[in-house]
């Protein structure tokens, strides 16, 4: 194992909530819809402009909205999630994950962050991990987003090493197909059943160590 990538949202910090309550108002303001609960699951790992459309889809509003008025509203969404975002701190990195950090680095292992978000410099700033990783691929450069690898395969570009010797963490069904299609070895955060594609699943980020990530690597490398 040469690189972990990382995904940030659920994974580095729990900005689910923020995301879901930002889209719950925009619905709810533009759309006159109030989304259940379900959405914050489905909406995970998916980029903000497909997300917008997954929401207009639900209000069944599709024909009353140009291109330019989606990316307006897309925009309207990201100026709530970065008022709610602002008080993130250090605190608000998610457990186990610093520890993590300090072992990899300490073993050499490059760390490279694999998000859909825009946002993940200036999160991964106030959260103070910014200088932490060796790199952050940027989503406004690959064609397709999660499930599609190309974020992954960027990321592992972006430390100049190939997939194939890197391990992908990730909180989302489709960040897992994502990884496994990048040809890394794919370790999920959460609900087993949710995440049967992993190669290895955790229940918490407390729950990973250098020697998880280590072993998984030697059993599932592709
Ligand atoms: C992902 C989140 O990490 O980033 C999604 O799980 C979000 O919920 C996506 O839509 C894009 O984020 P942003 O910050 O660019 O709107
Ligand atoms: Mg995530």
């Amino acid at each position: 194992m040469k690189g972990v990538l990382f995904d940030l949202d659920g994974v580095i910090t729990d900005t689910a909530k923020f995301h879901f309550k930002a889209w719950s108002k925009l619905a709810k303001d533009k759309l006159d819809v109030d989304l259940p609960a379900s959405f914050e699951t489905e909406l995970k790992g998916v980029s903000r402009i497909d997300s917008m459309n997954k929401i207009i889809e639900f209000s069944g509003k599709q024909a009353d909205f140009s291109e330019a008025e989606v990316a307006e509203m897309a925009a309207a969404k990201n100026d709530f999630y970065l008022k709610e975002i602002d008080k993130l701190t250090q605190k608000d990195i998610l457990p186990g994950i610093e520890n993590l950090l300090d072992a990899l680095s300490a073993n050499n292992i490059l760390l490279s962050i694999a998000s859909a978000s825009k946002n993940a410099p200036f999160i991964l700033k106030k959260l103070g991990l910014f200088e932490r990783f060796d790199a952050i691929a940027n989503p406004e450069n690959v064609e397709h987003g999660k499930p599609a690898p190309d974020i992954f395969i960027e990321a592992a570009n972006q430390i100049h090493v190939d997939p194939r010797e890197c391990v992908g963490l990730e909180d989302a069904v489709a960040g897992v197909q994502a990884i496994n299609d990048a040809k890394a070895v794919s370790v999920g955060i959460g609900n087993a059943e949710e995440l049967n594609q992993a190669d290895v699943v955790v229940k918490s980020t407390a729950d990973l160590s250098y020697m998880l990530l280590d072993q998984a690597y030697g059993e599932h490398r592709k």
